[in-house]
């Protein structure tokens, strides 16, 4: 048993996905949320700032004394996470393992779709992972930089969200992919548009909520779960940039009340 807060972070609502998720899979645990709004988007940056971010994120989280880090963004998981893991005494989780695990689960036809930030599909980790669980598998990986601001901006389920999934999926869908691999926190908040797209065939694997699964096993082998003890407040969400829009958006997404439970953070400082 170990009754300490999980710390998860992003660069911005995304990783929202993993904590919906992780309050569903595992209710009994305190989570404390960092979404770096002040320097989102990570995923159009150089690998040496998603190091930096990460590492400061990283630093933030361990000063409320965390049992366990989820990096709930797919740039900071496969451009920073191989490369600092070890530099904390604190166990870390990305969302790239977990998301191909349920990714060559899931295809039947062996042909997987992977959509992230540029800064994942440059670092090439889903195609990395999921060859070595099997060779034969055919990979489409394609980055859609714009859906990360269409989803901060709060203009997921709109025409403008459509023409993208239209411009960005093309290619991908061309392929025959019957798996499709959301690489970005950020994407699933787009999922409706995706799937009219993409059709109910494609079964799209959400990477933060596959990592919420993930995490659920790793507590309960390592006898890491929470009795039910809730730590100051069960829910705690910083940000380093305005509340109100993350309230209001992340309230919505989370489908809870989170209004006067976001602080503001000088995230410089970590
Ligand atoms: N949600 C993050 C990811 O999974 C970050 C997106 C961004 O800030 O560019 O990649």
């Amino acid at each position: 048993m170990n009754n300490k807060s999980i710390g998860v972070f992003d660069s911005g609502l995304g990783g929202l996905t993993a904590v919906k998720q992780i309050m569903k899979e595992l209710p009994n645990e305190n989570i404390i949320y960092f979404g770096d709004t002040g320097r989102v988007p990570y995923g159009t940056r150089s690998r040496d700032t998603i190091l930096k971010y990460t590492r400061g994120d990283i630093r933030f989280l361990k000063t409320f004394d965390v049992k366990i880090i989820v990096i709930a963004c797919g740039t900071a998981s496969s451009a920073a996470l191989p490369a600092i893991k070890d530099e904390f005494d604190i166990p870390i989780i990305g969302v790239i393992d977990a998301a191909v695990y349920a990714a060559v689960r899931a295809t039947r036809n062996n042909k997987i779709g992977i959509i992230g930030t540029q800064g994942t599909i440059k670092s090439g980790e889903y195609e990395k992972q999921i060859k070595a669980y099997n060779s034969e598998m055919h990979t489409f990986a394609k980055a859609c930089p714009l859906f990360v601001p269409i989803v901060e901006n709060g203009h997921s389920d709109t025409q403008v969200a459509r023409l993208l999934v239209e411009e960005y999926l093309e290619d991908i869908r061309n392929q025959g992919v019957d798996t499709l691999i959301l690489g970005c926190t950020h994407y699933p908040l787009l999922e409706r548009v995706i799937r009219e797209y993409m059709g109910d065939e494609v079964t799209l694997i959400n990477s933060g909520a596959e990592v919420a699964k993930y995490l659920k096993k790793k507590l309960g082998n390592e006898d890491m779960l929470n009795d039910g003890t809730v730590c100051g407040e069960r829910y705690r969400y910083y940000v380093s940039d305005d509340i109100a829009g993350f309230e209001e958006l992340g309230g919505i997404f989370l489908e809870r009340e989170i209004n006067g439970q976001v602080n503001k953070i000088d995230i410089e400082k970590y």
